[in-house]
């Protein structure tokens, strides 16, 4: 009697994300997992994707999103899965949707806003309403930082007092209970810049009992990184938890090259605590518009602006000259606003990426009218570009930089690899084909080359376009998993 399964992908080359070398095999589906992966000629399926001449990975993991209000917005997270991304990690940089109810909020919480999004008293009602309306990915959460103060603080200009520190560290207790993967910290961002070193610690003192990890967007991420660095690695080893740098970088004209430093710095700090990095592969940043950029960046773009939506896609010093200012002036008559830096070197961002312990995150910001490439670009332009094009890594490292890595430095559990027993999250794709489309004239074209995206053993993306179908699911960590599986 041959095999019967849900879906049968047959004739693919398929590369297991854990960096082993490509083969070629079918891989049999059944109840949302990977049931067989070999020769299954004789086996037959309900429905079946001839894959020949197709790499089959495991999805991409998007280590760095601030999806948490498109999961919603957009279920069908068209920017993510015309990628082959099957799961998004939310809540970085200090910004989570949850534990907050709040009108407007102070930038950059408003990044993921739109006016009442802001609107849930506790981080168990965020998961719970995600669990209840799924989108076509996954999702795991962080807790935000940022968020907790502008939730538990009178003003944010100071660091938090006693009885506030206790309320926000009880909020993240209540958050990762609930199911979040860790807590993130955007010390850089003004609502966080005067928490101590002190409050961070004491805040995310709950992370180790509940199997969590220290995410940050960093104090400062220029001249002053080498000491950013430092207290990052401080934290983590004060709450002895792994810690994640998101979106490593190095900014402005005095500090190019300077990643071989850092690189250095966190190959030595990996050797008493667990550390890692996820990175964008661009050499442009992008937030909220900050006049303090305009000396570290050779280009500006406008992205939104709230008082001058015209201006969106515009260059700073162009709509600087329209509105006969200079462009530190214009900073605040267009604010609310986000902008795109041209602010690193292209050897830096090499450098990252190809290091060892580096993910790979996009960071896109999904909200924004005008967005960086890299909402829709990121995952293909590293194997287009970085991959095919420069020869920087073998697509077997590029893999397991978006998918096993990804899934064990967040602890997500049978997730990232193809294996028997894993969830069936697949992304089937071109190798000669697959490359970015999105540029920063044209930021929001999808993909080439992605033949399908298969999440929880369900088509998601199909021949260029989206199956309607949201099989994701929230992935917990750690004790929230195991009494959400019934364990
Ligand atoms: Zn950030
Ligand atoms: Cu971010």
């Amino acid at each position: 009697m041959s095999q019967h399964y849900d879906l049968l992908i047959r004739n693919a080359l398929i590369i297991d994300g854990a960096r082993r070398p490509r083969f070629a095999g079918d891989i049999g589906v059944r109840g949302g997992r990977i049931a067989d992966i070999g020769q299954l000629q004789q086996a037959r399926a309900e429905c079946e994707i001839d894959a020949q001449g197709k790499i089959a990975a495991p999805g991409f993991i998007d280590a760095h999103t601030h999806d948490d209000r498109l999961l919603g917005s957009d279920p069908a997270m068209t920017p993510k899965v015309s990628q082959g991304v099957t799961s998004v990690i939310t809540g970085n940089c200090g910004i989570s949707l949850a534990p907050l109810v709040a009108a407007s909020p102070p930038p950059p919480l408003d990044l993921i806003d739109d006016g009442g999004a802001f609107r849930f008293p506790d981080f168990a009602s965020f998961l719970e309403e995600l669990e209840g309306r799924p989108a076509a990915t996954n999702v795991a959460c962080l807790v935000g930082h940022t968020t907790l103060r502008v939730a538990a603080m009178s003003r944010l200009d100071r660091a938090a007092t006693p009885e506030e520190t206790a309320g926000m560290q009880a909020m993240a207790r209540e958050a990762l209970a609930a199911g979040a993967v860790g807590l993130s910290t955007g010390t850089y961002y003004p609502p966080a810049a005067h928490a101590t070193t002190e409050e961070i610690i004491a805040v995310a003192q709950p992370l180790k009992a509940y199997g969590g990890r220290y995410v940050t967007h960093m104090r400062n991420e220029d001249d002053r990184i080498v000491e950013s660095m430092e207290e990052t690695f401080r934290i983590g080893r004060e709450l002895g938890v792994p810690v994640i740098i998101s979106h490593h970088k190095v900014q402005g004209p005095r500090n190019r090259g300077r990643s071989s430093e850092t690189l250095a710095l966190l190959r030595q700090a990996g050797e008493r605590q667990s550390v890692c990095l996820d990175c964008y592969p661009y050499a442009a940043s992008s937030t909220i518009l900050r006049a303090d950029r305009i000396a570290l960046s050779s280009r500006i773009l406008i992205t939104w602006s709230k008082p001058h939506p015209e201006f969106a896609g515009m260059e700073l010093a162009k709509a600087a000259e329209r509105l006969g200012v200079s462009q530190e002036q214009a900073v605040p008559m267009l604010s609310p606003a986000g902008g795109i830096y041209f602010s690193m070197d292209e050897t830096d961002v090499q450098r990252i990426l190809k290091f060892d312990e580096t993910m790979v995150g996009s960071d896109g910001l999904p909200h924004d009218v005008k967005p960086h490439p890299r909402l829709w670009g990121t995952f293909p332009r590293v194997f287009g570009h970085y991959c095919r094009d420069l020869k920087l890594f073998p697509l077997e490292t590029a893999i397991y930089k978006m998918t096993g890595l990804t899934a064990r430095n967040f602890g997500l559990k049978q997730r990232g690899l193809l294996q028997p027993g894993y969830w069936a999250d697949i992304t089937l794709f071109d190798a000669e084909e697959i490359g970015d489309a999105a540029s920063f004239d044209a930021p929001t074209q999808k993909a080439r080359g992605i033949d399908s995206v298969i999440v929880n053993g369900v088509p998601v993306w199909r021949e260029g376009r989206s199956t309607g179908a949201r099989p994701g699911r929230l992935l917990r960590a750690g004790a929230a998993a195991e009494r959400a599986a019934g364990n």
